[in-house]
């Protein structure tokens, strides 16, 4: 394996202190269009969530952005999970959204909190039926002995609801990251990167340029 040759340089844009609103939301949701309109970005809505459990030892995976509100971003997962287990012992969480051929990196640090059971039904009610009978198959992140064992739950339950709406279940629903920390990171020229932290203070948001 060759490693040390992996570089390039980074050129595409700049980001400036006279550039950026007052708000990051708005930076975030310029950056996020931008995202989407590259063919060559699969995924623009996937982020790492990385969550600390009562053990301390960070744990991260990849989830979807599904919403965002006023309050913050929304995803969806399991409440059973590792990172369900992790937000309820310490219900904080960094965000982390690799737009690479961008040249671009956007960190978001917050509080979480569960959605409204009826909020996350009614997400629930939009996905596709095998999504939703896949929420209800899985156990997630508990051990399993086989694929087969698997399938043969998700094809029992199929049966068992045939003709009718699967419920949300319980255990299922989403997740605000409600802000506190934003940065923003554009690849530069002389690996001199731009970096931008905004950190919530009271009603407004205080805005930091930070080395590379
Ligand atoms: C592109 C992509 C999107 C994913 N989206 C979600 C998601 O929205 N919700 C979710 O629970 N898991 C999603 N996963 C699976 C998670 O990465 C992870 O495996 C799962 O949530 C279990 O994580 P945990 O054991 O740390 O709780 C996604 C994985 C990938 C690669």
């Amino acid at each position: 394996m060759k490693l040390h040759d992996e570089r390039r340089d980074y050129e595409q844009a700049q980001l400036r202190r006279e550039q950026l609103p007052a708000n990051p939301m708005a930076l975030f949701a310029e950056w996020f269009a931008q995202a989407q309109e590259q063919a060559n970005l699969p995924d623009p809505t996937a982020f790492t969530l990385a969550t600390v459990g009562a053990d301390q030892q960070p744990h991260q995976r990849i989830v979807l952005l599904k919403q965002i509100d006023d309050g913050g971003f929304v995803f969806f997962t399991n409440y059973q999970s590792q990172k369900g287990q992790d937000l309820a012992a310490n219900p904080l969480a960094s965000m982390h959204f690799a737009w690479l051929s961008l040249e671009r990196q956007v960190k978001i640090e917050g509080r979480v909190e569960q959605l409204e059971p009826a909020q996350s039904a009614s997400y629930f009610a939009s996905r596709p039926r095998g999504s939703q009978l896949g929420a209800l198959v899985s156990q997630q992140s508990k051990p399993i002995s086989s694929r087969d064992e698997l399938e043969a739950r998700y094809h029992h339950l199929s049966a068992d609801y045939d003709g009718r709406d699967i419920p949300k279940p319980e255990h299922w629903g989403g997740y605000r990251v409600i802000p506190t920390l934003f940065e923003f990171w554009q690849g530069g020229r002389y690996r001199l990167h731009d970096r931008f932290s905004y950190q919530r203070s009271d009603t407004s948001w205080q805005i930091t340029r930070l080395q590379p």
